[in-house]
């Protein structure tokens, strides 16, 4: 049987997390460490999903039912992917879906919407639909926004074009910045994030303080700007500077906590031009930018405050067929 194997990248947030869900721009990367799919035409009428990682072995369901019912939480993404899919491309018969992972989903790099974007994808090719990048993009962020009910999209839009973006909430604007080369420190603070609890943190005191978030929403919206132009002239300095502010403003949203607050400082004080945290905050990972001669000894700090380095590169592909 014809079966087809995808892969898509995480991702990580340089600037403007919080203030993208709500109309405001981000800056993003795509990390090359890749999840990965495969899908395969079976000759009876169900889907199965393989996917250890998220502890889903041997799951079946007939595929007239694909989308209803219980669906195991690890499974969630794969199967309304499927069913997103099935609505808008029908096809006859039955696939076996196996996904793996090369970053564990505790590091908040977005391994559900990357898994998202590798289906949308690797479907496409299966049943020969041709799909561009827009077409990926859309089928995987309904399929997100029917499984998590908001979200700005940045993750899926990393999976799906890769590079290091300038992106608008729900993929109005998703532009690919030319550059060359993105070194980033990466540290995990060891404490799994929940994205949906800090949006909605978030939420509840735009509600209490609209006037006082939006002013804020305002401002990272700012620093995106500027940080869009001094990453297009490799200005590491100053882009980390920048960094420095859009932290003080996560922490006036209170999303960041006293473990990414220590890790972040270790790495300035050990020489870094900027550090933050990098997605919702409360937890996963924050991100350092350094000279290569600073490097190793930010590492190191980064480390003694309790943090795990994680080695990764920026700026890598999009979401490919692999042979
Ligand atoms: C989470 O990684 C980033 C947020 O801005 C949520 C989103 O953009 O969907 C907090």
């Amino acid at each position: 049987m014809k079966q087809i194997t995808v892969s898509a990248p995480g991702k990580l947030m340089l600037l403007g997390e919080h203030a993208v869900v709500y109309n405001h721009p981000c800056l993003v990367t795509a990390v090359g460490q890749r999840m990965k799919a495969t899908i395969e035409k079976i000759d009876i009428s169900e889907l199965h999903i393989e996917a250890p990682d998220v502890n889903v072995t041997d799951y079946k369901k007939l595929i007239t039912d694909v989308g209803s019912g219980d669906i195991p939480k690890g499974a969630k993404f794969v199967e309304i992917a499927v069913k997103n899919f099935k609505e808008k491309h029908p096809f006859l018969g039955g696939i076996k879906v196996t996904t793996s992972s090369e970053f564990s989903s505790l590091f908040g790099f977005g391994s559900s919407s990357a898994s998202t974007v590798c289906v949308i994808k690797a479907l496409s090719e299966l049943f020969d639909i041709k799909l561009d990048e827009k077409g990926i993009f859309d089928l995987a962020y309904k399929t997100v926004l029917d499984i998590q009910g908001k979200g700005s999209g940045f993750d899926i839009a990393a999976a799906v074009y890769g590079g290091t973006l300038y992106y608008l909430t729900g993929g109005k604007k998703i532009e690919k910045l030319p550059i060359k080369s993105l070194s980033l420190i990466v540290g995990y603070s060891g404490i799994k994030a929940d994205t949906a609890t800090l949006v909605n943190k978030v939420a509840a005191k735009a509600k209490e303080y609209p006037e006082v978030i939006d002013t804020i929403y305002n401002k990272i919206e700012e620093l995106v700007e500027k940080t869009k132009e001094y990453l297009l002239a490799e200005d590491w300095g100053h882009l980390g500077e920048l960094m420095n502010v859009n932290q003080e403003y996560l922490e006036k949203l209170d999303v960041s906590i006293p473990k990414l607050d220590e890790m972040i400082k270790a790495a300035r004080d050990a020489g870094a031009f900027g550090a933050k945290l990098s997605g919702a905050g409360g937890g996963d990972c924050m991100i350092a930018i350094a000279s290569p001669e600073t490097k190793k000894s930010i590492e190191k700090a980064i480390e003694k405050a309790g943090g795990q380095i994680i080695q990764i590169n920026t700026n890598v592909e999009g979401v490919r067929v692999e042979i």
